[in-house]
């Protein structure tokens, strides 16, 4: 059968009144998988339910990158279990970077034998017909390729926003940093072509697009696996030249692949936002040797520097590791050090956690717990230092906002990003979503902005 032969199946047979709940660990990619989920499952004639216990579907799309998150996933599908033995009837799904982590899978489908479909994160527009073939087959279905056929993949999305969007350039990661599960979970390193990638802002701005995200795990490597000269660099430039599109962004940049071309991207490109998020690992040069990522701290410093000489305005943030094996005193200084340096907007601090399958697991030099929250306690006061200063110097300064939402904590109040990335609060009425406005900054706290609009 073809997709569009399942399609009609579920369409006319079964799913009509068929409710489906997706649920999303990880990070934007996932977000953005999700968002393709959705879009199958409405083809499938399916309603969306924010509600777990109202689905007659239910699909996790999973995260492996740290053990708190997989512990996340492992107490959903526990409850699932649950409520499954008690003769409910639904279908669970389980997607996403988890069952590519999982060293021993058969032990893994022993003790969750209540999954009806085991998927990975490669082969989503296979969802309909897994879907079919669970509806006979009582086992578990078991289909979890890394390989991503960019060529032939069918990219349609229930977006989140009218007004922004994500866009996958690559897939895959080829770097192997020793801690990192992710090379395991999402394969070999694969770019878009850069004209399709172009077609589809070009078609999302015509939608009413202003933001586009760029995703990638290593978006300064986009273009290796295409014929000809393409890098993300002249990427950058095609997006640039979009009618429309005001606001460019990308996730995320490895340190040692991003090139003076890129960089320069600041200067050059007017819609370009003025944010880069360059994750640096730690600050300690012996460290970032043993997490393989090919920089040292002088490496990086330079690039930030190059960055600051371009703009002291354009926003820099990192994410950072403590705990790695073997991470002395003298390296956690050495990282504590860099923060206060570089001056970072805000940083995604992380304790390491070991992934089995990667290399630094094994390692016999464990951290021991105490030690790493110690030291990620003075990390966070170090960042949240840093993050406030930077916040407070907005106080008095009209900036340009993209509406979002209604704020999640006070539903008069907007809530909106700056070109920097800043989360800002304001009064406002919500048919503004969706608009750029102009707000004034009038007060600054370590996480977010407050303002009024600037008439
Ligand atoms: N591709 C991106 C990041 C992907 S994972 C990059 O290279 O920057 C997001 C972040 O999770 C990483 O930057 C790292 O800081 C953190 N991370 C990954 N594996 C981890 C682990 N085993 N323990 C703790 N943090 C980890
Ligand atoms: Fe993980 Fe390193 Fe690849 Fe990022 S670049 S996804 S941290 S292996
Ligand atoms: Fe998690 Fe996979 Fe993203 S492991 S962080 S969802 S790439």
């Amino acid at each position: 059968m073809t997709n569009e032969e399942y399609i009609k199946f579920f369409k006319e047979n079964k799913s009509s009144n068929n409710k489906f709940h997706v649920r999303t660990y990880g990070c934007q990619m996932n977000e953005h998988d999700s968002e393709q989920v959705e879009f199958i499952m409405s083809t499938l004639g399916m309603k969306k339910t924010d509600d777990y216990t109202d689905a007659d579907y239910i699909i996790i799309n999973t995260c492996a990158v740290r053990a708190t998150a997989e512990n996340k996933v492992n107490g959903f599908l526990g409850i699932l279990k649950h409520e499954k033995e008690r003769n409910k009837d639904f279908k669970i799904v389980v997607s996403g970077c988890l069952p590519n982590a999982e060293k021993d899978l058969d032990e893994f489908l022993r003790l969750n034998n209540h999954i009806d479909i085991l998927m990975g994160t490669a082969n989503y527009n296979k969802l309909p017909e897994l879907l079919y073939n669970s509806l006979y087959d009582k086992k578990t279905i078991v289909d979890i390729s890394d390989q991503y056929d960019v060529e032939s993949m069918d990219l349609n999305y229930n977006r989140m926003y009218n007004h922004k969007a994500f866009v996958n350039i690559m897939y895959g990661c080829n770097n192997f940093c020793t801690y990192c599960i992710v090379p395991y979970t999402r394969g070999r390193e694969v770019s878009r072509k850069l004209d399709d990638v172009v077609d589809e802002i070009t078609k999302l701005s015509a939608n009413g697009v202003k933001e586009v995200t760029l995703l990638g795990q290593n978006v300064n490597s986009y273009g290796k696996t295409l014929d000809g000269n393409v890098d993300f660099s002249m990427l950058l430039k095609e997006i640039n030249k979009i009618d429309g599109i005001k606001r460019i962004r990308f996730m995320t940049s490895h340190p040692r692949d991003i090139s003076d071309e890129v960089i320069n991207s600041y200067k050059t490109l007017g819609n370009l936002s003025k944010h880069l998020h360059l994750p640096v690992q730690s600050g300690s040069n012996k460290v970032l040797k043993e997490m393989n990522r090919h920089y040292t701290r002088e490496d990086y410093l330079s690039k930030i520097n190059k960055i600051k000489e371009i703009s002291s305005d354009i926003a820099l943030t990192t994410d950072i590791i403590v705990g790695f094996p073997g991470e002395t005193e003298e390296d956690f200084l050495d990282t504590l050090d860099l923060v206060n340096e570089v001056g970072f907007d805000s940083v995604f601090t992380f304790i390491f956690s070991q992934r089995e399958g990667t290399k630094a697991a094994y390692r016999e030099d464990q951290i021991p717990h105490d030690i790493k929250m110690e030291r990620f306690n003075r990390l966070l006061d170090a960042v949240n230092k840093n993050a406030l200063e930077k916040n407070l110097k907005y106080i008095g300064k009209s900036v340009l906002v993209l509406v979002d939402e209604i704020s999640k904590t006070d539903e008069n109040m907007l809530s909106g990003k700056t070109d920097t990335f800043k989360t800002v609060n304001f009064k406002g009425d919500k048919e503004l979503i969706g608009d750029i406005v102009k707000v004034k900054i009038t007060d600054a706290n370590t996480f977010s902005l407050q303002g009024i609009i600037d008439e």
